[in-house]
């Protein structure tokens, strides 16, 4: 290893409950040995971490605890930041998306994809909850799989027979919010053109980087790019989060998997404001290393449509 530098991220965990041990074990702690080992080699790390306080889990939690999105996320980023402090965890900044940084950061950063035409504009029709007057997460309904004819399929997934659908292919869905049947609703969102980077992607992946992977992470994504890559959603109706910044978008926000990773950029950059550092030689240096720990549900959104974000952002 050279003496380059390092911005070493942990994956943010959700401000909607508590820290699990098994967060611990599996991300936290590992990144934490590894940052000290690196430390004590004599590098300059950046140990990036924070709440990640957006997206439908959170406006759900709320809802079940009778307070506000706001209240939820200060309560659990209290908790989680003194449960970091207890077990010594040694990061540079434990920062959050709530804060303005964030939704500035996160904003100039949909606005240059925008601009540099990065997304398509599509309507398509969703599911709405008539009585909780919101669009539903594809989690947020269930009904009977159309492969299993498991009744209580989720609208994303069908946990019995594993299949992954949308949730307009379920059989007789309802709003696990009110239990209604949702009326199906016209709605525009920009999506992103993943399709244009499968060939950025497939070299990197499979070609130049193919032995670094571990067996797991190599084959979800591989399977993710022999389907082919689609373009999908980076913004969604929801009154909780960054909102998207342009006029034709008023009361949607972005996607909490679109934010959330920008939020390891806004976080290096607060870290340096106040630390009297560059934030770009963390991010746009060849010689920095980027290294993210990370959850195995979170493998394709930090392979796949993270690399792509920073591909289309260019910088
Ligand atoms: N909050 C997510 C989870 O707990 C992880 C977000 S990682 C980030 O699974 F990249 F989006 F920041
Ligand atoms: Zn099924």
């Amino acid at each position: 290893m050279s003496k380059a530098k390092f911005t070493v991220t942990a994956a943010l965990p959700y401000a909607n409950g508590p820290l699990h041990l098994g967060h611990v074990a599996g991300v936290y702690l590992p990144a934490d040995i590894f940052v000290r080992f690196l430390r004590m080699n004599g590098h300059d790390v950046a140990f990036i971490c924070g709440s990640d306080e957006h997206g439908a889990a959170i406006t759900l939690r709320a809802k079940k605890e009778g307070i506000t999105p706001s209240e939820i996320v200060d309560k659990y980023d209290g908790i989680i930041r003194k449960a970091f402090q207890d077990f010594n965890i040694s990061f540079d900044i434990f920062h959050r998306t709530s804060s303005e940084i964030h939704h500035k950061t996160s904003q100039d950063f949909f606005l240059k994809l925008y601009e540099n035409d990065k997304f398509t504009e599509e309507t398509s029709e969703q599911y709405y909850d008539e009585e909780f007057q919101q669009f539903l997460a594809d989690r947020y309904i269930t009904g009977e799989c159309p492969k299993c004819q498991n009744p209580n399929a989720y609208g994303d997934q069908c946990e019995k027979c594993g299949a992954s659908h949308n949730a307009i292919d379920l059989i007789n869905p309802k709003s696990s919010i009110t239990g209604l049947s949702p009326e199906l609703k016209k709605t525009t969102h920009w999506y992103l053109k993943l399709d244009s980077h499968q060939p950025f992607l497939e070299d990197w992946i499979l070609k130049s980087h193919k032995l670094d992977w571990k067996p797991n992470v190599y084959g979800q994504c591989k399977s993710w790019l022999d389907d082919g890559l689609k373009p999908r959603a980076v913004t969604r109706d929801l009154d909780w989060g960054v909102p998207v910044p342009l006029e034709s978008a008023n009361g949607k926000v972005l996607y909490v998997w679109f934010d959330a990773p920008i939020g390891y950029i806004s976080s290096t950059i607060e870290w340096a404001k106040n630390n009297n550092k560059n934030w770009e030689k963390y991010w746009k240096d060849p010689e920095t290393e980027l290294i993210h720990f990370i959850g195995k549900d979170n493998i394709v959104f930090h392979c796949i449509i993270f690399p792509a974000m920073l591909k289309a952002e260019g910088s």
